[in-house]
């Protein structure tokens, strides 16, 4: 298959710290890659560079054949990358239906990727929204405020706002972080349910989780990516469990 995400060499210094350092990646579409590193490997920073919260020092980036190297945020959401973040950012004060109406809105398009005009395409955008809602299982509090529910379903809903932005590439953030067992259990259902569907790229500290879902496993450690593979490549390689495996979670 071919690759919908790919990086090249990219790279990011704050000051005197190479965040990010030379990363080489190519995500498959359809599959759901893995990134996985212990703390302050470099994984958040990442997906800052592929959503374009900030340009890299170096390297570039490419979503099917286009270069976005250096696109903006916002730009980068109306080219098909969506993410969710390691820390819940929903309006606790909205109902869900308006948390996920919003994140529609804003990157509403045509199915040629185009910008939709004015108000014809708002049907479109409720019920992009109410789809959303439903993927995740959130359909019938669709109006209760965000602050209502419980943090288990403000994780849900962090997906649906995700989701509601019809991306080519989902890229979640440790989805599970801070979630009961049980919570964490419904999260990783809701994301096997959404493989195939979306070319996913995870972020997880959780290694059941990891092994359970992922086609492929990068493995980031200071900055560099230190091995690829399947789960079993993975859970075999020797660097992997001295660098991660074997001090955190083996
Ligand atoms: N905006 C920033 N300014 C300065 N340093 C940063 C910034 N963002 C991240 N860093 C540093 O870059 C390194 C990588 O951080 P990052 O958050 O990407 O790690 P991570 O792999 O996501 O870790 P965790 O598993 O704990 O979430 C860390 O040393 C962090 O302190
Ligand atoms: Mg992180």
């Amino acid at each position: 298959m071919a690759s919908l995400l790919k990086t090249e060499s990219l790279s990011k210094s704050f000051g005197a710290l190479a965040a990010v350092a030379g990363v080489s990646l190519s995500i498959e579409e359809g599959s759901l890659h893995s990134i996985i590193g212990p703390n302050g490997a470099g994984k958040t920073t990442l997906f800052n560079l592929l959503t374009g919260t900030f340009p890299p020092t170096s390297g570039e980036i490419f979503l099917g054949n286009q270069r976005i190297t250096g696109t903006p945020a916002h730009q980068v959401a109306h080219l098909g990358l969506a993410r969710s973040y390691q820390r819940t950012t929903v309006f606790p004060a909205f109902s869900l239906l308006d948390n996920v109406w919003t994140a529609a809105f804003a990157t509403r398009r045509d199915w040629k990727g185009l910008l939709f005009k004015k108000s014809s395409s708002y049907d479109d955008v409720q019920e992009r929204a109410r789809q959303a809602l439903g993927d995740v299982g959130l359909a019938e509090k669709q109006n209760h405020l965000a602050r209502e529910i419980s943090h288990g379903e403000q994780r849900q809903l962090e997906l649906a706002i995700a989701l509601a932005a019809a991306p080519r590439v989902l890229l979640l953030d440790e989805p599970a972080a801070g979630l009961s067992p049980e919570e964490t259990r419904r999260m990783v259902e809701l994301v096997r349910s959404l493989k195939g569907r979306y070319t996913i790229v995870l972020i997880e500290h959780k290694m059941d989780i990891i092994m359970r879902v992922s086609d492929r496993i990068s493995v980031m450690h200071f900055g560099r990516l230190i091995a690829e593979g399947t789960p079993a490549e993975i859970q075999a390689n020797a660097d992997v469990r001295r660098a991660y495996l074997g001090g955190m979670a083996a």
